[in-house]
């Protein structure tokens, strides 16, 4: 692969980052300044301060960047890239003003990226140091599972997309952030889930499971109606009413139970459909990206299931699971070659779509 340095800017939703990738793949430098404590305290995103917080960490994480990879001279690089879409619009508008800055000062190309495409292509990334490996090879199924998506697409060729299917309510981290919260767990609800549920001893609680026939379409909703119903049982209330506001805490053991149980229900259908679509499109690879892709549990029984078809799966590691600019440098080179450019009145896009429907 010839190189080319792009530098790379996301700030799609909560978290601030530039990264310098070298030919689609190494990583040079990759800073990401992260929102998780100032959301914290709302349990979720408040848009405002989202914005704000992009704002005042855009600089410093861009300076930070250059630092660490050395990078005087911005002539040096083939273009910027940046997440035009979807997220916050508020959010996106200041990594967009920033890339076109850049690339407007320094005479760059300007290349707009999906930032779900950006999941996808976090999969081809490499660890500055770590050794070369093979490129993941096509037809490829890809699963990106994160705060705002849940979908699974097929990938005949680079920058080609079938949508198979995509979730029919919430996202499975929405759905993890939900059920978090009503557990009395911290914000965000994945990470905090997957280590209650690692405590559990007991895991009799099943929750149902959404399979949607023989589509590739997922429901998380149910989910949250279902553990309401179990914490409300657990302290003693109706079920249907749900618990009740002044609530005491769950003991710890019923917490990682319900925990259990409601990560097992998700990783099952996630897990199933990715390697029943990967069988049907004969993949020669079968890629997890977004958030939920930093789920141990998950990784576990798509690796399962993948070795038992003999394909090989690419997980990035969490970091690179999880919303950073790295995976936008590493699209944004592979559209840059194939002549994508933005002129200086790029925009926002906060619904961009990757792919249509099938059949659409
Ligand atoms: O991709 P991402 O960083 O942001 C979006 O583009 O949405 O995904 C964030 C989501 C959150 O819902 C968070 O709870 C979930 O990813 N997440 C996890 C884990 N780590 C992050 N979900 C399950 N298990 C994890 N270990
Ligand atoms: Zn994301």
């Amino acid at each position: 692969m010839s190189s080319g340095l792009i530098l790379a800017v996301e700030t799609s939703c909560d978290e601030t980052a530039v990264a310098i990738v070298d030919g689609g793949r190494r990583i040079v430098a990759s800073v990401v300044a992260s929102q998780v404590a100032l959301h914290a305290a709302s349990a979720g995103i408040v848009p405002e301060v989202a914005a704000r917080a992009h704002l005042r960490w855009m600089i410093p994480v861009l300076d930070e960047a250059r630092q660490r990879a050395g990078l005087d001279d911005m002539s040096r690089l083939e273009a910027i890239a940046v997440t035009e879409g979807p997220g916050l619009a508020g959010s996106l508008l200041v990594g967009i003003q920033m890339a076109k800055t850049l690339a407007w000062l320094h005479e760059l190309p300007l290349v707009p990226v999906n930032h779900l495409e950006g999941h996808i292509y976090a999969a081809w990334l490499l660890d500055p140091g770590e050794p070369e490996k093979a490129a993941p090879e096509f037809p490829l199924v890809a699963l990106v599972v994160s705060g705002g998506h849940t979908f699974l697409v097929e990938m005949a060729d680079q920058l080609t997309y079938r949508l198979l299917g995509q979730t029919v309510d919430d996202a499975a981290g929405e759905a993890f952030d939900k059920v978090g919260r009503l557990l009395g767990l911290p914000y965000p609800g994945g990470p905090a889930i997957q280590r209650a549920a690692e405590a559990a001893t007991a895991c009799d609680r099943v929750f149902p499971r959404a399979w949607l026939g023989e589509t590739f379409d997922f429901s998380f909703s149910g989910l949250k109606t279902a553990a309401r119903r179990e914490v409300a049982r657990e302290l003693g209330a109706d079920p249907e009413q749900g618990p009740p506001d002044d609530a005491p805490p769950l003991p710890a053991s019923s917490v990682a139970e319900l925990a259990y149980g409601f990560q097992e229900s998700v990783v099952d259908v996630l897990a199933s459909k990715t390697i029943r679509a990967a069988q049907g499109a004969g993949a020669r690879t079968i890629i997890l990206g977004g958030g939920v892709a930093a789920n141990s549990v998950l990784r576990a029984r798509v690796e399962q299931g993948a070795r038992s078809l003999g394909v090989p799966l690419v997980v990035p590691r969490p970091g690179l699971c999880t919303d950073n600019a790295a995976m936008i440098g590493a699209a944004g080179w592979f559209r840059a070659r194939a002549g994508a450019r933005a002129g200086l009145d790029l925009s926002a896009r906060p619904s961009l779509k990757l792919a249509l429907p099938q059949g659409a």
